[in-house]
């Protein structure tokens, strides 16, 4: 079936998404304190390329041409992260003015352009400093979290309403703390889960304090959720698909929706006492009622049960590291990430099932793929074109099947620095020359154009 605008919402938020250390640049600009990824791009050997966030993509500097991209798009609301240390250089005390001036001139640009804002407080750029003190393994960063969001929401509350706490917190936990490859770099095993709680803190500590700060305020969450399946019936691979399951989804879902945590994972994690240990109204924190959950859909995981030698590296599936992730023969993203669209119909059904009618954002989704541009530095992205497609075309199923989908934020907006594997990894529905710095819609962009401005000639006509 073609799709087309008339199977969503006429209200559904389109966007894309970006966060601040993959685009902004200019670290030292304007008093910006130093973050965690700062410092972890520095270690040797943590990133692919041997590259950091310090240029990227000179965003800082290019706000108007950016959001002029974005209009060229067609979206009508843009995702995008505050960076902790351009408000809070230390991590505490007073909001920083000239951080502040820089989001409130990217959101008043975005409203004049129609564009909503959906700003994510945290998107993994945690100053230096709080991490000296311990970073999310200390509960206390969970408070300063709280001030630094309620800070945020008191300057920006008349050009932001839709706030969006975290991202990922099972990446800043795991991939940061347990298996060592996201800043800070740290590799405490299980104990990776006390950065959980005290990333779950956080996000139930903001969830009030920014709607003491704004009444209007919408907020939420965003989760990277997974379709997880075992490779066969045998009651091997499926305990291993309980455990990744667990790990992934449902030690962030029921806390947050149900307020409790899953007894089974916290087993496997070898951590139910000192989850007990922690102080009782912190399940009611964390459940704090939310507007919307974001969720970050890009694969599926297929398990199976591996053997039971004891690990002798790192995981970002600690307390489960014989679990075997299988080739399951579908065609894969250049992140090896497998493409299977329909998972994102079944992440949404997890949360449906918590919470029956919580509305949510798809608040990234996209694929990296090996762009090869012309001369003139257009992309013939034809895969990447297909992977939005198809995963559109499962929105449009969720949405059919009566799931409060509310919004689509393609990931990205443009090529950025991914991470751990710095600039090799592509995911832009704009290609960006790293020499020049000159943007220029692929193939995947061009479509998306075409798709959201047909629905403004047909609303005009
Ligand atoms: C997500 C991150 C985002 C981006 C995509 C590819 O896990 O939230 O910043 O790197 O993956």
């Amino acid at each position: 079936m073609t799709l087309t605008l008339s199977q969503f919402p006429h209200d559904f938020a389109w966007g894309t998404a970006t966060a601040s250390y993959q685009i902004e640049g200019a670290v030292s600009e304007a008093g910006r304190g130093a973050s965690i990824w700062d410092a972890f791009t520095r270690v040797p050997g943590a990133i692919l390329d041997g590259c950091n966030g310090d240029i990227a993509c000179d965003h800082y500097h290019r706000v108007a041409e950016d959001v002029a991209l974005m209009t060229d798009l067609g979206v009508n609301a843009y995702r995008f992260s505050i960076a902790w240390p351009r408000i809070q250089p230390t991590g505490a005390g007073p909001a920083n003015a000239a951080g502040v001036r820089f989001y409130r001139d990217l959101a008043e640009t975005l409203l004049e352009r129609g564009i909503t804002p959906f700003a994510t407080l945290y998107h993994w750029d945690l100053p230096q400093e709080l991490e000296d003190g311990g970073g999310w393994l200390n509960r206390d960063t969970a408070f300063r979290f709280a001030d630094y969001s309620a800070s945020v929401v008191a300057a920006l509350e008349d050009v932001v309403e839709n706030w969006i706490t975290l991202n990922e917190p099972w990446c800043s936990s795991f991939l940061g703390y347990a298996a060592g490859i996201h800043a800070p770099g740290k590799t405490v095993g299980t104990e990776a889960a006390h950065a959980v709680h005290h990333l779950l803190l956080g996000h139930g500590l903001a969830t009030g304090a920014i709607r003491s700060a704004q009444a209007s305020a919408q907020v939420g969450v965003t989760l990277n959720l997974y379709s997880v399946k075992p490779a066969s019936g045998s009651e091997a691979d499926v305990d291993a698909a309980r455990r990744i399951d667990g790990l992934s989804n449902r030690l962030f879902l029921d806390p947050i929706l149900t307020g409790d945590y899953p007894a089974d994972v916290l087993t496997d994690l070898g951590q139910t006492d000192w989850f007990a240990a922690q102080p009782s109204s912190d399940a009611a924190t964390i459940a704090e009622p939310i507007d919307f959950l974001g969720v970050n859909y890009y694969s599926r995981h297929t398990v199976a049960a591996g053997d039971l030698e004891s690990p002798t590296e790192a995981s970002s599936y600690p307390g489960s590291e014989s679990v075997l992730f299988i080739d399951n023969g579908e065609p894969r993203t250049q992140m090896g990430w497998p493409i299977v669209p329909q998972g994102l119909v079944e992440v949404l059904q997890l949360v449906e099932a918590r919470q029956p009618g919580l509305r949510t954002f798809i608040t990234e989704n996209g694929s990296a793929f090996d762009d090869v541009p012309d001369a003139s530095g257009y992309v013939d992205d034809t895969a990447r074109l297909d992977y939005l497609k198809d995963h559109l075309s499962a929105c449009a199923d969720a949405i059919e099947q009566g799931l409060p989908l509310a919004g689509y934020f393609a990931w990205s907006l443009m090529d950025n620095f991914e991470w751990a594997q710095g600039f090799t990894r592509r995911f832009g529905l704009a290609y960006v020359d790293f020499a020049t710095q000159r943007r220029t819609l692929k193939q995947s962009g061009r479509w998306y154009s075409e798709f959201l401005n047909s629905g403004h000639r047909s609303r005009r006509t």
